[in-house]
């Protein structure tokens, strides 16, 4: 990541000091950087240069209308999984035929929003519900262009909450069922089958998994090729690891460098769709200290951003490095620190037992590896306005999302009548 650097003893994003945007916008905020941005997706079209295969970014990493701008410009295609990422994603300047659907739940108003767009492909993942879309578009006069999500029953060596390829979990048609399922609904008249979509997990920082399940699939492809079925795309979805910390996730060269030896010889196109790998190291979260403070077990780092704006720390327990923005030298003194944020639970932690320089009260950090599954992720809980995103370009920034105010989280909810017509205070009063 160049696009986060120290210059004149300020972190920067580009040709931005992030103080200045501190003192302009106020904290907490995500920063993007248009740069990296550009760097990390160029990084993937160029090792899948050599054959015909579509960038399809996962908007739920971060849905920001500017960061989808970003992509479209660079030719990119996009990943949704709800008519609101569609949306976005018309919105933002991807067409439709750009654009694939993928989850376990959509619903008809979905398909039939798709299906207005001229979406590339729906990756269906159930047979009920391969039967509700063939209602739908047979009712049009063209045929839903469908690929099957295949569930390869291999683990992903990640977390958990974010493993997507084993038989327990509610994704993809289990592989077993995968033929069966195929020739039936190539006897559908709303059904247009173009090939097979697999997603195993995210954050996967080895490509054994990816292999594993890729080999699989291959067959999975022969085989059908073999019977005369229809297979001319394959979606082999996202995953691809970052470093946050000290991970050593294989580049996308080395990922681009294994499908091609797995599906060598086959004559299809390909389909892939990155999230994390595009966003995450595009972007940090830049929070102010707000206390230290001191107990007799432990030294807490007291910040202003907290886990209803980045949420994975919470929820997966997830390390994000958190750096000063005042650089300091390598040689400064530590001090081991829990990094805190002011919400009500326990769980609202940044970092346990972290080597930190000593801080003092209004002292920025930014914390690393946040553009991808944070502001998203994002929530209002304790009444908090998450984070407002900027976007960098080189000398300039702009504000790519306000924080919302407290008048516009009060303003969401309303008053029934016989709440409304009694003034609260006065009841019983007169
Ligand atoms: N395609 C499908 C079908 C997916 O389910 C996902 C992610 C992606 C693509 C993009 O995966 P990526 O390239 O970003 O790994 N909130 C979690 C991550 C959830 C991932 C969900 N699916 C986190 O913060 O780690």
């Amino acid at each position: 990541m160049t696009s986060f650097v120290y210059r004149n003893g300020a972190l920067n994003a580009e040709r931005v000091p992030l103080g200045r945007i501190a003192k302009e916008v106020g904290t907490p905020f995500y920063c993007y950087s248009t740069a990296a941005l550009g760097e990390s997706y160029g990084a993937f079209a160029d090792a899948f240069a050599d054959r015909r295969a579509t960038i399809c970014y996962a908007l739920k990493a971060n849905a920001n209308l500017s960061v989808i701008r970003t992509f479209a410009n660079l030719g990119a295609g996009a990943d949704v999984v709800s008519g609101g990422e569609l949306r976005r994603a018309l919105v933002g300047g991807i067409p439709g035929k750009k654009i694939v659907f993928s989850g376990v739940g959509k619903t008809r108003d979905e398909m039939a929003l798709a299906l207005d767009a001229g979406i590339l492909q729906f990756n269906v993942e159930s047979v009920p519900e391969l039967e509700i879309l063939n209602e739908i578009a047979s009712e049009r006069d063209e045929p839903a262009p469908v690929a099957l999500r295949i569930n390869p029953d291999v683990a992903a060596n990640t977390h958990e909450k974010i493993a997507t390829g084993t038989r327990d979990s509610k994704f993809g048609i289990d592989i077993e069922r995968a033929l069966e399922v195929y020739a039936s609904a190539r006897e559908l008249p709303g059904i247009s089958l173009q090939g097979i979509a697999v997603h195993i997990g995210s954050q996967l920082t080895d490509l054994a998994p990816f292999e594993a399940a890729f080999d699989r699939i291959a067959d999975l492809a022969r085989n059908l090729l073999a019977r005369g079925l229809p297979m001319v795309r394959l979606d082999l979805g996202g995953g691809l690891g970052i470093r946050y910390v000290d991970e050593d996730p294989p580049g996308v060269k080395a990922y681009a460098e294994m499908v091609g030896r797995i599906f060598a010889g086959l004559e299809v196109e390909f389909v892939f769709e990155p999230g994390r790998a595009l966003v995450g190291n595009s972007g940090v979260l830049v929070t102010s200290v707000l206390y230290i403070k001191e107990t007799s077990a432990r030294t807490f780092v007291v910040v202003d951003a907290a886990m209803n704006d980045l949420l994975r720390p919470s929820l997966y327990g997830a390390d994000h490095a958190i750096t000063p923005v005042a650089a300091v030298a390598d040689d400064s003194p530590r001090t081991t620190v829990d990094v805190v944020g002011p919400v009500c639970e326990t769980g609202d932690v940044f970092a346990t037992a972290r080597s930190l320089p000593p801080l003092a009260s209004g002292d920025l950090l930014a914390i690393g590896s946040a553009g991808a599954y944070g502001a998203v992720m994002s929530s209002a809980y304790n009444t908090r306005p998450p984070a407002a995103e900027v976007l960098v370009k080189d000398t300039a920034y702009a504000v790519v999302r306000a924080r919302a105010t407290i008048d516009d989280l009060l303003a969401q909810d309303s008053l029934p009548a016989w709440l409304a017509l009694s003034n609260a205070g006065a009841r019983g009063a007169a």
